[in-house]
């Protein structure tokens, strides 16, 4: 079965607040795009097609203005509500009548991945369809995220949701790749201490049941996540820096579309028609153009 796609992005972004009062967080800027277009270029660089998008419900037509049925960028989005913020895992559970027994990868509508490794990461998300397999990415302070511990030989033998002493430096980023059971295993995880369906007990299902792959990402990936009004300001002035340095944009789903032949240069000069005073038209053309 083709692997399928799952972005959350509920939740209240009160770490961001006022800024997320009437925004959702995953449609803020990160420099000169919607947050929400970095995981979703991550999806379709990874060759998926069929993405469910979960929102609260206040934001869910907001979402919908920018992104419709996804037919523009040659794929499919269907929607969802996630009513509260119950927790990462609950996302498989309201995912599972759209998954129908998939695979997926799911990922994080605040996580932004970026690089020339990165895209050779992608290449496992094409690959085996068992089990479980999280990402791992060295960091200076653990404690914020899930964190991943190796025995000698690389395995992993613990993963613990921010610890106040990490057994490492390897937090767990957010995307996520699921066999077919994630959602029976999703239903049978119990709130943890902060009323929430935890990820990572989710992981720990899998791993004690030693279907657990934890791909590590390595300095040739850039790995942030924009939960803050620090990170997401990093966030924005990294993608700036690094998009005026190489003269070329970060995570365009217009251009990964094109890319993946799964629209024409005719249809990207289309898509760049409405933005062609903000300089992301501009950019498309030139690529139209180029191709043509
Ligand atoms: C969540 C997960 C955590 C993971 C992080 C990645 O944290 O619970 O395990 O490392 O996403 O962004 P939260 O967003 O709830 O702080």
């Amino acid at each position: 079965m083709k692997r399928k796609g799952i972005i959350l992005a509920g939740g209240n972004g009160t770490r961001l607040y006022p800024s997320t009062v009437s925004v959702s967080k995953q449609l803020m800027p990160v420099y000169d795009k919607p947050m929400i277009y970095y995981p979703l270029s991550v999806l379709m660089s990874a060759g998926i097609q069929d993405i469910l998008i979960i929102t609260t419900e206040q934001d869910q037509a907001a979402f919908q203005h920018l992104l419709g049925d996804g037919l523009k960028l040659g794929i499919n989005i269907e929607w969802t509500i996630q009513p509260s913020p119950d927790g990462i895992a609950q996302a498989l559970i309201l995912a599972e009548d759209f998954l129908n027994g998939a695979p997926c990868a799911l990922i994080l509508g605040d996580n932004l991945f970026f690089g020339s490794e990165f895209e050779a990461t992608l290449e496992a998300v094409r690959g085996s369809n068992l089990g479980a397999t999280i990402f791992g990415y060295h960091v200076n302070k653990p404690e914020a995220y899930g964190v991943v511990e190796f025995d000698n030989d690389g395995k992993v033998i613990s993963i613990e949701e921010k610890p106040d002493n990490p057994k490492s430096k390897y937090a767990v980023t957010g995307l996520y790749l699921y066999d077919g059971k994630a959602p029976a295993y999703a239903k049978t995880i119990k709130p943890s201490g902060r009323g929430e369906l935890e990820i990572t007990t989710l992981n720990q299902i899998y791993l004690e049941r030693g279907e657990l792959t934890c791909a590590l990402l390595g300095s040739g990936t850039s790995w942030l996540d924009t939960g803050t009004h620090r990170s997401l300001l990093q966030a924005a002035q990294f993608v700036s820096v690094m998009q005026e340095r190489q003269g070329r944009r970060i995570c365009c789903p217009e251009v990964i579309a094109f890319k993946q032949g799964w629209i024409s240069s005719c249809d990207i000069k289309a898509l760049a028609k409405p933005l062609k005073n903000s300089g992301y038209g501009e950019f498309l053309l030139k690529i139209a153009n180029e191709a043509d």
